[in-house]
């Protein structure tokens, strides 16, 4: 018999699952964690790295929210979401993407991210193959190795404004392939597919039995054109996931509030996922997203439109820079410039911006390999701040360069 002593503390191996080696992360928090650290030892720097809103969430929204925890909105509630939110997202989503959807067709979790976790828990076996934009939101990637399936980048094209060329797509197609994930607008470069490029990719997956995850969290943040979702092509709505959510829109990231459109189906299969890991999305925070979807829609335009104001400056600024060409992004809120001129490789470019400029931002290769050759820029922050932060980096390259 073994006796547990106080004084003979054993030393346990961690013996984590296997599937824990081919997780990746956000490199954005990581970033964000070493400009604290910087600001700590007193260093001021200005944070171009995250990709939320700095705006406050609408008035009219937190008050719901307020008014609902009075009203004892703090109890359990149905896994796929209060019905009166479905109903709210149907009617949305029907009306922007001309389609009819039903309230059994969606589906509320907590924040955008958990749709394509879920999607891939439900829709991807081992070896399955899923084809994913590269450069990317670096979740997809992360999600699908995770999940033991065969991760497929398709390349985004700067001198196709960051479009994909649909002949590489139909190559990459195969008898494996389950699901495409399609991102507009995008992040990181800010690229918005026309209508043409969605059913130029429509047509290349033709008939098969292929899902799409058409990720549309920025799709109100439209500065050049329109939003074109693949839902709206005739034949694709039961093989759209759509993903959309509030954490954009509304500024509520902190909300953690999104949701995912879909085939009633698969959305029950969806909602499974969600009574086994989270039980439902909070309650009071669902009553406030019926005011966010159904009240005063002011306050999205106005953060629109300032986010345009800053691009055109951040955009016209980064031009004037050694080294450095950016492209116009017409969506989200990042911009994405080419740096491959300065002669630097996009991580050292970045590391040195934070710590010798004290601009914080990404490098290109958070988002794949593809990314090489860029940095991105989220102009969520002040124009002041932009201004600056371009003065910095103006300096610096002509210090360096
Ligand atoms: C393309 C894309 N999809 C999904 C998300 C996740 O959004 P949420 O914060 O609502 O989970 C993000 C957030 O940065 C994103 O950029």
């Amino acid at each position: 018999m073994t006796t547990l002593t106080m004084e003979k503390a054993i030393q346990f191996e961690l013996r984590l699952a296997g599937r824990m080696s081919r997780l990746g992360t956000e490199t954005a928090f990581e970033v964000l964690n070493k400009a604290r650290a910087l600001e700590r030892q007193g260093k001021e720097i200005i944070h171009l790295e995250i990709g939320e809103p700095d705006f406050d969430t609408p008035k009219n929204v937190v008050e719901a929210a307020v008014g609902a925890l009075r009203h004892g909105w703090t109890h359990y509630g149905p896994s796929a979401g209060l019905p009166d939110l479905r109903q709210a997202i149907a009617e949305e989503v029907s009306r922007s993407r001309g389609v009819k959807v039903n309230s059994d067709e969606v589906v509320v979790v907590p924040g955008g991210k958990p749709i394509i976790f879920f999607s891939l828990l439900a829709l991807a076996d081992e070896g399955d193959e899923v084809i994913y934009p590269n450069p990317g939101f670096p979740i997809y990637e992360s999600m699908i190795n995770y999940l033991g399936a065969k991760a497929v980048p398709i390349r985004l094209h700067e001198e196709k404004d960051f479009g994909l060329d649909v002949d590489e797509l139909a190559a990459l197609i195969t008898d494996r392939t389950k699901l495409i994930i399609v991102n507009s607008p995008q992040n990181p470069t800010g690229g918005v597919l026309s209508r043409q490029d969605i059913r130029d990719i429509a047509e290349a997956i033709g008939d098969r039995n292929i899902m799409v995850l058409s990720d549309e969290i920025y799709n109100r943040l439209i500065f050049d054109g329109e939003h074109y979702s693949i839902m709206s092509v005739p034949g694709f709505k039961d093989r759209t996931i759509l993903l959309d959510g509030f954490s954009k829109t509304y500024a509520m990231t902190g909300w953690r509030m999104g949701y995912g459109v879909m085939r009633p189906d698969l959305a029950t299969h969806i909602t499974r996922l969600m009574t086994n890991s989270n039980s439902c999305t909070a309650s009071f925070t669902q009553v406030a997203g019926i005011e966010a979807i159904r009240g005063d829609q002011s306050s999205v335009e106005h953060m629109r439109a300032e986010f345009q104001r800053r691009r055109d400056a951040f955009v016209a600024g980064l031009n004037r820079i050694k080294g450095f060409s950016c492209r116009m992004p017409k969506g989200a809120f990042y911009t994405f410039p080419n740096i491959t001129r300065t002669g630097w490789k996009s991580k050292q470019l970045a590391d040195a911006l934070l710590e010798e400029a004290g601009v914080a931002c990404l490098s290109g290769t958070s988002f794949g390999d593809y990314g090489e050759g860029y940095l991105r820029f989220s102009v969520a922050n002040s124009l002041e701040n932009l201004d600056k932060a371009l003065e910095r980096i103006d300096q610096w390259t002509k210090k360096n360069l």
